[in-house]
């Protein structure tokens, strides 16, 4: 009986493969195996291997990058949750406590940090100010220099809105606070249900590129079509399918996150979080989701690959002599700053990097055309995080959601391709300290999911 539902999984498996030359479909025989069959040897669309990718990531990048996203540039994002949702009104508000976001007193956060100004160096910052000021007063005034005009222009100008992935959050808004990302993590909070469903089935349902038609499997009001949807997507265009990839691999991340912290013990006296092998096995195992959870778990990489290369692309921004993590602790500052430094140099010199060259190429127009579709279809994904009624699950998918936006900005931008390498960094490519926030956060995540996955590989050895 298993060998035959392995065997299943495994030809539902090799149609995935879209011309990857892939071998070694074995039956999928132990409890291991049947989440991780399509998680070995090499990736499609990427020259590399998961052995490759866990080795580098569990072991120089992961303690690394859990240092930075400790200090208090990192820790601290500003979100604001209270947006209404755009296209329903019927949220129900988690009421649990573990759904709940504390946000921090306005004296906890650096005053570094919640000052306006995008800051670089001191005398970008009496720049700014001259600047914010100018603005204030209306325009850009004739009385200031020349130099003041351009900068104008430079430094208030980090929104051009043509390069945005993501619908930027209204920080400045009233409702808009400072949460500590450390105080919040993202864990099992109990949510779940037709509510979350919900929002998996919008995002899945409505924004992939998918025509009505199409279901998706594993979507409760539609079952038992897995062979139309994935022959569907087989025969979409690499960018359409690349978006679903991502979109699941998304998916795949935050499921390994709530498994691994699992509410394993709910008393007054204490509350212990850890891995729940049965939650992973039922989210992952071949059989228990008709080879969906395999698939997502490859996805997985896929997500991390584009964001790893986004990372390694955007390096000449950071390298900026004048460009600072700044929250107003000159040597901490100064330390942090070569440790992201450290980190992203580890990252280029990763060898086996996704090629995004193969995007949006070909016919100029008709690529225009379909990276603002991409672009559009994204940010309607960031938008329908405002409808997740679980506020600490709204508060990482709006952040992992603007990550992965933050790195598609990178990955798309002519800018930063127009200014490589040779001329230097370009300073008119712009990333907020919203967006490098969420950028690193969002990887630190899949980071982790990464790291993860060789615990639950572990823990899935002793059962069968
Ligand atoms: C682990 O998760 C399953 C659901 O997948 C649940 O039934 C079980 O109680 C959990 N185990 C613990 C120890 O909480
Ligand atoms: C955005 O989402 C809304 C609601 O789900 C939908 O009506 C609209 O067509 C979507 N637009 C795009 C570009 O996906």
């Amino acid at each position: 009986m298993g060998r035959r539902w392995g065997l299943l999984v495994g030809v539902l498996g090799a149609v995935w493969l879209l011309g990857s030359g892939q071998g070694g479909r074995q039956p999928a025989e132990t409890a291991a195996q049947r989440c991780f069959c399509q998680v070995s040897g090499y990736l499609d669309d990427c020259t590399c291997d998961v052995e490759t990718v866990d080795r580098f990531n569990n072991y120089r990048l992961f303690p690394r990058l859990q240092n930075l996203l400790e200090s208090d540039y990192f820790r601290y994002y500003k979100v604001n949750l209270k947006r209404p949702c755009p296209f329903w009104n019927d949220i129900s508000q988690c009421g649990r406590r573990d759904c709940a976001v504390k946000p921090c007193q306005s004296d906890e956060v650096p005053d570094g940090i919640k000052s306006v100004s995008y800051k670089y160096s001191e005398e970008a910052n009496s720049l700014i100010e001259e600047c914010e000021q100018a603005e204030r007063l209306g325009a850009v005034d004739e009385s200031l220099s020349e130099e003041t005009q351009k900068a104008v222009l430079q430094w208030t100008k980090h929104d051009d809105s043509s390069d945005n992935f993501c619908e930027v959050d209204d920080i400045q808004s009233p409702d808009a606070e400072y949460v500590d990302l450390l105080l919040n993590p993202e864990r099992y909070t109990g949510y779940k249900g037709p509510d979350a469903w919900k929002i998996w089935n919008v995002i899945y349902e409505e924004n992939c590129f998918k025509p009505q038609t199409i279901k998706r499997p594993l979507n409760p009001l539609a079952s038992g079509q897995e062979n139309t949807f994935y022959s569907w997507l087989e025969g979409l265009c690499v960018e359409k399918r690349a978006f679903y990839r991502l979109i699941s691999g998304l998916h795949a991340s935050i499921n390994v996150h709530l498994s691994a912290r699992y509410l394993l013990q709910d008393t007054w006296l204490e509350k212990k979080w850890g891995h729940n092998v049965t939650e992973f096995q039922q989210r992952f195992d071949g059989i228990l989701t008709k080879g969906e959870g395999p698939r997502r778990l490859k996805n997985l990489y896929f997500l991390y690959l584009i964001e790893l290369r986004a990372l390694s692309k955007v390096v000449p921004f950071f390298e900026r002599p004048d460009f600072q993590l700044f929250t107003g602790n000159k040597i901490q500052d100064a330390e942090n700053k070569m440790l992201l430094l450290e980190i992203l140099h580890e990252i280029k010199s990763f060898p086996l990097h996704f090629d995004e060259n193969s995007f949006f190429a070909g016919d100029k127009k008709e690529a225009n055309k379909l990276k603002e579709d991409f672009r559009l279809h994204f940010r309607n994904i960031s938008r329908i995080m405002d409808c997740v009624g679980c506020l600490k699950c709204r508060l990482w998918g709006k952040l992992q959601t603007q990550g992965l936006g933050t790195a598609l900005k990178i990955l798309f931008s002519e800018k930063l391709i127009a200014n490589m390498p040779e001329s230097g960094p370009s300073y008119e490519f712009h990333l907020t300290r919203q967006e490098i926030v969420s950028l690193f956060n969002a990887f630190g995540r899949i980071s982790t999911s990464v790291k993860e996955l060789e615990n639950f590989r572990k823990l899935l050895q002793n059962i069968h």
